[in-house]
């Protein structure tokens, strides 16, 4: 079982988002997964410029480094976002990366994964963030099984208070990956979602055969 983090502070090794992240790591590791920590910082990835060109294949106009990443998530069985609060929201390497999903999403390419959320903040909006997260997790259609976040009011010790929780959160993606996890609220968002993405596959059919047989294989084109 392959559990991946991918973490978007730049702060990198100094990053109390990170450290968290590395609990429910470690939590994973405890229950037989084999896991990997991604900093977003070491990757070159280039902001979406909405272009379309991936709609017709698939393949982004820009050769970085997200490919190979979103090929190590089709290879994991969970998926760890982990992203300091910025101004209420995820950090600009995050919402980049966030933004480079797109196709992913609309394929679904990472469909039937399990996931979890991270988030560290000085104050606020570390909850909204890991909801933020867990909702991206949901367009991916990979199902949540929750998310930890820790305020620190400037403490970078702070975290460590959250350890037991955290690994605790590593442990329940495993089980969820090992033994199934269902929650209807996140199965009919991800049902709706589906139905939304039916159409672009059906539209461009002709363009990207493979991934509509694929949708078709699945039994999501009626
Ligand atoms: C650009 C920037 C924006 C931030 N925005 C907020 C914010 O809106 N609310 C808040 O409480 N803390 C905010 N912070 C503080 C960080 O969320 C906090 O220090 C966090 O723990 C940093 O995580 P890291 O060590 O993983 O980088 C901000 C920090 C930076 C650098």
């Amino acid at each position: 079982m392959k559990i991946l983090a991918i973490h978007g502070s730049p702060r990198t090794l100094r990053s109390i988002t990170r450290q968290l992240a590395q609990f429910v790591l470690e939590g994973a590791a405890e229950a037989g997964a084999e896991t990997e920590m991604i900093d977003l910082c070491d990757l070159k990835i280039t902001p979406c410029t909405a272009c379309e060109g991936c709609s017709f294949n698939g393949i982004c106009v820009f050769e970085d480094d997200m490919p190979a990443l979103v090929e190590r998530m089709k290879e994991a069985d969970g998926v760890v976002f982990a992203s300091p609060v910025y101004i209420d929201n995820v950090s600009g390497q995050m919402k980049i990366f966030f933004d480079r999903l797109a196709d992913a999403i609309h394929y679904q390419l990472l469909a039937g994964k399990f996931g979890c959320s991270v988030a560290s903040t000085h104050t606020s909006g570390g909850d909204a963030v890991v909801a933020y997260q867990n909702h991206v997790l949901n367009y991916l259609a990979v199902v949540s099984v929750g998310g930890i976040s820790v305020a620190t009011g400037g403490d970078s010790y702070a975290v460590d208070a959250r350890e037991a929780d955290a690994r605790a959160l590593g442990k329940r993606l495993c089980a969820a990956i090992a033994d199934g996890f269902s929650d209807p609220k996140q199965e009919a968002e991800i049902a709706d979602n589906r139905e939304f993405f039916r159409d672009i596959v059906v539209e461009n059919k002709d363009m990207r055969t493979e991934e509509y047989e694929r949708w078709a294989q699945l039994g999501w084109i009626p």
